[in-house]
C-alpha cells in the first residue's frame, strides 16, 4: 500500500468513495446517533476495503441488492491518532461498487458536542453540532477520512420535532418521517421502528458537489434565522437578541462575496449561510460549505467579525474548491485563505485594516517560532505529520508563513500578474485535492524563472522565517508598535492616542508588549483602559495572558470566569498555557486544574484534548 495520508487507513490502491447516502436517527437522551449508510465507490471492487472509524459501533455490513451480511473486521486496538481500521470484505465472486453499513456513534465521539438544555442559550432544548476538521468525521460515520477523497452525500436526519437541522448541504425538505424511507428500516437497536414516531421530524439534505470528509457538518437544535443577503441567512439558537446582533454584524456579507468573486472567480456553492454556535464552539470559524460555522465571540460590533467571515468565505475558493491532499500540505488551505481573506478585507475595510491584520499575523508567526523552537518540523510549510495528531500541532505557521510566501510571490511578480495567476490556479484545480509539489510545478510553469528569484525550496521545506519575509508598514501599524515599545519604557498611551482604537488596534498593541511586566504596570494599564473587562475576547485574553505571566493575581478571578464562559481554543490555549508553564507556578497550576475540572464538561471534546495535552506537557 502506497502511503496516501499519514492520518488515514485509506489504501491508495482501493477505489475511493464517491457518494454516501445517510439515514441518521438522533437520540438526544443517550447522546447517540444511529445510522445506516449506503457507500458508492468510484469503481467495482472485491476484497478487503479499508475505512477509518473512531469510537463507532459497527453493527452490520450488507450487500445493497440482497441485504445479505458481508464479513468485516475491526482492528483490535485503536491507533492513538488514526483510530480503528474497519476492513470490509467485498465478495470475490461478484465485485461490488456499493455496500451498506449500519452503525452507532458513541457519546464521546470526538467530532460531536452534545449540549444539554442547561448549556444552551434558551435552556429549553438540547443542541448538537459537529467539528470534523481535521480527522474527526470518522467518529460520526465510517469513511475514507482523507481529504484526498471527495464525496457527494445525501442525508435524512431524523430529529425531535421541536428541533431543526442545518448541514453543509442543500436543504431539500422538512417533513414527517416516512416508514422505511432511505435506509431507516436497517437502523439498529429498534430505532427503525421509532423512525416514524409522532414526536419526530425528518430534515432532508443533498450535497451534489464533491467535498472532502472534513467538510461534512450538521447542527441540530432550536434554530432560528434572519435573512442578511440574497444568498445569506444567519442562523443561531432561536433567541431574539442573538439573531438580531448576528444579523447586524454580518450585514456586509454579500458585498464580501461579490468582491471574492471579482478576485477569485465565481462563487460555486450557491448559498453562503452562517451559523452562530453556542460559546463552546472550539474555533473562530469553520468553512463548512454552504453553512459556515462561527463562534459567538466574533459578534462584537466592530470590524473583526467581518474578518472571520472573510476568512471562511475565502475558503470557498481555497480549501473547499482546491483542497490540501492531506494535512502535511495544510498550508495550501490556510495560507492561501489568509492571503485571500486579507485581499477581501482590503477592499471592504481599507488597506489600513488589512495591514493591521498582517501585522497581528506577523507577531503571531514570530511567537510560534518560540513555541516550536524544540520542534522545528512544525515551523515548515510542508510538514511531515506521520505519527502526529494534527490538533496538537495546530498553529499560525501554515496561516502566516503561508501568507508571507504568497505575499512574497506577489511582490516579485506584481499584483496584476499574481491576481491572474491565482484565478488560473483556482480554475485549474477546482474540486481537486492537491499537494505542495503540484502547486510549485504550476507556479514554475506559469511564472517562468520564479525559482531563480525566490528560494521556493527554502520557503516550503525550510524551518523558521525566511529572510525575505516582510513585516508590514503603515502609519497606523508603526504608531501602534512604537506606542507598545514606549510602554516598555514606562509610558502608557494617552487617551487621545487611543480614542479611535477598535479591538484589533488593542490586540496589536498588547501583542507587541513584553510577555511579562511589573504587576503594577498591568494594574495601571487596566485601571485606565479596563482591558480585563473588554467585550472583545482577543483583547481580553491577550491582556489576561500578560496578567498571568506577570503574576498579577488581581485578575485570576477574571481568568477563571473567561475559561468557564468560552470554549474557543484560541483563548483556552494561551490562558491554560500561561497558568501551567514555567517554574514557581504552584498556585496557578492548582487554579488551572480546578478550573478545568469544573469547566471540562462544557468544552468540545477536541478542546478537552488540547487542554489535556497542555497539562500533560507541563504538569
Ligand atoms: N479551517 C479552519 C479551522 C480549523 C483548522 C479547524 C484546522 C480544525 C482544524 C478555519 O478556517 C480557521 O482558520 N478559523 C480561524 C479563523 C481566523 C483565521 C479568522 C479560527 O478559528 O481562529
Ligand atoms: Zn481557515
Amino acid at each position: 500500500m502506497a502511503p496516501l495520508d499519514p492520518h488515514s487507513f485509506t489504501d491508495s490502491t482501493h477505489p475511493l468513495t464517491t457518494h454516501v447516502s445517510l439515514s441518521l436517527y438522533f437520540d438526544f437522551s443517550s447522546a447517540t446517533i444511529h445510522g445506516a449508510a449506503l457507500f458508492t465507490l468510484s469503481s467495482p471492487y472485491s476484497g478487503q476495503l479499508s475505512l477509518d472509524t473512531r469510537s463507532l459501533s459497527i453493527h452490520q455490513v450488507l450487500s445493497p441488492s440482497t441485504l445479505s451480511p458481508l464479513p468485516f473486521s475491526l482492528s483490535p486496538s485503536p491507533d492513538p491518532i488514526k483510530g480503528i481500521l474497519l476492513s470490509v470484505s467485498l465478495p470475490n465472486d461478484n465485485s461490488l461498487s456499493s455496500f451498506i453499513i449500519t452503525f452507532s456513534t458513541s457519546p464521546c465521539s470526538s467530532a460531536l458536542q452534545w449540549l444539554s438544555p442547561r448549556q444552551t442559550f434558551n435552556k429549553k432544548h438540547p443542541f448538537v453540532f459537529t467539528q470534523c476538521q481535521s480527522i474527526h468525521a470518522r467518529s460520526i460515520l465510517p469513511c475514507q477520512d482523507t481529504p484526498a477523497s471527495r464525496i457527494c452525500y445525501s442525508a435524512l436526519l431524523n430529529v425531535p420535532r421541536e428541533l431543526s437541522a442545518v448541514m453543509s448541504a442543500r436543504h431539500v425538505d422538512r417533513r414527517l418521517p416516512v416508514s422505511g424511507e432511505g435506509f431507516s428500516s436497517l437502523l439498529p437497536n429498534g430505532f427503525n421502528s421509532l423512525w416514524c414516531s409522532d414526536t419526530r421530524v425528518v430534515e432532508e439534505f443533498d450535497m451534489s458537489q464533491p467535498i472532502p470528509p472534513y467538510l461534512f457538518a450538521f447542527a441540530v437544535g432550536e434554530l432560528g434565522f434572519r435573512e442578511v443577503g440574497p444568498r445569506t441567512r444567519v442562523y443561531s439558537e432561536a433567541a431574539e437578541g442573538v439573531l438580531e446582533a448576528a444579523a447586524k454584524e454580518f450585514a456586509g456579507t454579500e458585498e464580501m462575496i461579490r468582491q471574492g468573486e471579482k478576485l477569485f472567480g465565481d462563487y460555486e456553492w450557491e448559498r453562503f449561510d452562517l451559523l452562530v454556535l453556542p460559546p463552546s464552539f472550539p474555533y473562530g470559524g469553520m468553512e463548512n460549505p454552504r453553512m459556515v460555522f462561527l463562534t459567538p465571540t466574533v459578534i462584537k460590533g466592530d470590524a473583526s467579525g467581518a474578518q472571520v467571515v472573510a476568512h471562511e468565505l475565502a475558503h470557498s475558493w481555497t480549501g473547499n474548491l482546491i483542497t490540501n491532499k492531506n494535512n502535511d500540505h495544510f498550508w495550501l488551505n490556510e495560507g492561501f485563505t489568509t492571503y485571500a481573506e486579507r485581499r477581501i478585507v482590503e477592499v471592504v475595510q481599507g488597506e489600513d485594516r488589512a495591514v493591521l491584520n498582517i501585522g497581528i499575523g506577523w507577531r503571531g508567526l514570530n511567537e510560534e517560532m518560540e513555541r516550536f523552537k524544540d520542534n522545528l518540523e512544525f515551523t515548515k510549510l510542508k510538514t511531515n505529520q506521520e505519527g502526529v495528531d494534527p490538533d496538537a500541532v495546530y498553529s499560525q505557521v501554515p496561516y502566516e508563513k503561508g501568507f508571507q510566501f504568497l505575499w512574497r510571490i506577489e511582490r516579485q511578480i506584481g499584483r496584476p500578474a499574481f491576481d491572474e495567476f491565482l484565478k488560473k490556479y483556482i480554475a485549474t484545480f477546482k474540486f481537486k485535492s492537491i499537494d505542495t509539489e503540484t502547486f510549485l510545478d504550476f507556479l514554475k510553469a506559469n511564472v517562468p524563472g520564479i525559482e531563480k528569484e525566490i528560494d521556493l525550496v527554502l520557503w516550503t521545506e525550510g524551518t523558521g522565517i525566511p529572510p525575505d519575509a516582510y513585516e508590514p508598514v503603515s502609519n497606523l501599524y508603526s504608531k501602534i508598535v512604537s506606542l507598545a515599545n514606549e510602554f516598555k519604557l514606562g509610558r502608557m498611551p494617552r487617551e487621545d492616542e487611543v480614542a479611535d482604537w477598535q479591538g484589533q488596534e488593542w490586540e496589536l498593541y498588547l501583542e507587541n508588549l513584553p510577555k511579562s511586566v511589573e504587576a503594577s504596570q498591568v494594574l495601571a494599564l487596566d485601571a485606565r483602559y479596563r482591558l480585563s473587562e473588554s467585550k472583545d475576547y482577543e483583547v481580553k485574553v491577550s491582556f489576561l495572558q500578560m496578567a498571568i505571566l506577570s503574576k498579577c493575581r488581581d485578575f485570576y478571578g477574571e481568568v477563571e470566569k473567561t475559561l468557564k464562559e468560552v470554549g474557543r481554543m484560541k483563548y483556552l490555549r494561551p490562558l491554560y498555557t500561561a497558568l501551567v508553564q514555567g517554574v514557581g507556578k504552584e498556585e496557578e497550576k492548582i487554579l488551572a486544574k480546578r478550573v478545568f475540572s469544573e469547566a471540562r464538561d462544557c468544552y468540545h471534546p477536541i478542546a478537552q484534548g488540547v487542554v489535556e495535552s497542555i497539562f500533560s506537557k507541563h504538569l
